[in-house]
């Protein structure tokens, strides 16, 4: 080895690495901590096109890691090895000029790599987003319609609507009941994304895009709308509750039943649902059984979510709060202190009101 060479006037600042390094560990860690909170760790896949998504990233991951430990390592072991030292009188290395053979090489290797990719994202990428259900077990077909800014969930061989909460059963291996998605879009474009469940797809008007999954373990799944729609994008969560097939079944038993016919209510609750009725509630919101509240027309194309089976619903304003009869009261008030901008207006309506409404919505279960 060649003595080192002094170089006046020339100090080294520690301070850049270490600020780097801060950065990263506080990043790293604060990414590891906030991730499994709410169950959307894309590394714990529990579903058959979650699972093909975190083994695509994985192989991406180390092919990229490998080229990164080919080039960083090659460029350290250069600059160590072909250092300037004592003694050195050539201030120029050899110049050279072109080499047909590492031309060849360094065009042919990338090209290969891409082509891998290509390949097997090609093949995840229609393995999950094909236009028909997977050709095992029995799906469980839903029809997914975004709105700014909630999602609305329709299962059309069943005949149940509902909202935010999407009920699934659970698929022993993946392979049982696979749940197929065709999502539509009420207004703008938006993504729906569960991350343990499936990836991510766009939610476009006019263009209506499919998806796939089958949770094999039960728990409650979350998601979120992945492309900004507005406002209210971050307040758009989904909640996947995957259930047993026997608590499936009761709860498409439970949903397909409609809501208690208005001739049979008493006390607070007539007197809400008549304020319902009256204050253009039924404009907007569908109560199935309950007559004049099917304000989405012949199109069934409803501005609100259907309230039929409301109060089995864990959360309001798109998983924004939890479904007390307090939080009912303050989004009934005003509904634009809690969600800026939603397209649910302030009615105006008296404290009376609001209470006798939700002794209303509360018989709707
Ligand atoms: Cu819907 Cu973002």
């Amino acid at each position: 080895m060649s003595p080192r060479r002094k170089r006046p006037g020339l100090k080294t600042n520690r301070w850049p690495v270490i600020a780097w390094a801060v950065m990263v560990l506080a990043l790293t860690t604060g990414s590891a901590v906030a991730a499994p909170a709410k169950n959307m760790n894309v590394f714990e896949p529990v579903s058959p096109p979650a699972y093909s998504i975190n083994g695509l990233f994985i192989l991406t991951l180390a092919i990229c890691g490998g080229i990164l430990l080919l080039v960083g390592g090659a460029m350290l072991w250069f600059s160590i090895r072909y250092r300037r030292r004592a003694g050195d009188t050539n201030d120029e290395p050899p110049q050279l000029y072109g080499s047909h053979r590492i031309e060849i090489a360094w065009t042919l290797g990338p090209l290969l790599i891409v082509f891998v990719l290509f390949l097997v994202v090609f093949r995840v990428v229609a393995g999950i987003q094909g236009k028909t259900p997977p050709k095992h077990g029995d799906p469980i077909y839903v029809t997914v319609i975004a709105h700014q800014w909630w999602w609305e969930f329709k299962y059309p061989k069943l005949g149940i609507t509902t909202a935010n909460e999407l009920h699934v059963p659970v698929s022993p291996h993946g392979k049982k009941y696979p749940v197929f998605l065709r999502l539509e879009s009420a207004d703008v474009i938006h993504d729906f994304w569960v991350p343990r469940l499936s990836g991510k797809q766009d939610v476009v008007p006019g263009h209506p895009n499919h998806l796939w999954f089958a949770p094999e373990k039960a728990g409650t799944y979350y998601g979120q709308c992945a492309e900004f729609c507005g406002a209210q994008h971050a307040n758009m969560s989904i909640r996947v509750v995957a259930q047993s097939k026997k608590n499936f079944d009761k709860w498409v038993a439970d949903h397909q039943k409609p809501a208690a016919a208005p001739a049979t209510l008493t006390g607070k609750a007539k007197v809400g649902y008549a304020q319902f009725v009256k204050n253009s509630c039924i404009s907007c919101h569908e109560v199935n059984g309950a007559t004049p509240a099917l304000g989405g027309g012949p199109m069934k194309l409803y501005f609100g979510p259907d309230l039929t089976h409301l109060m089995t619903r864990k959360t309001i304003g798109s998983g924004m709060i939890a479904n007390t009869p307090k939080n009912l009261a303050a989004w009934i008030t005003n509904p634009q202190t809690i969600k800026p901008g939603c397209h649910m207006p302030d009615m105006n309506l008296s404290k009376k009101q609001v209470s006798d409404i939700v002794a209303y919505l509360e018989t709707l279960k």
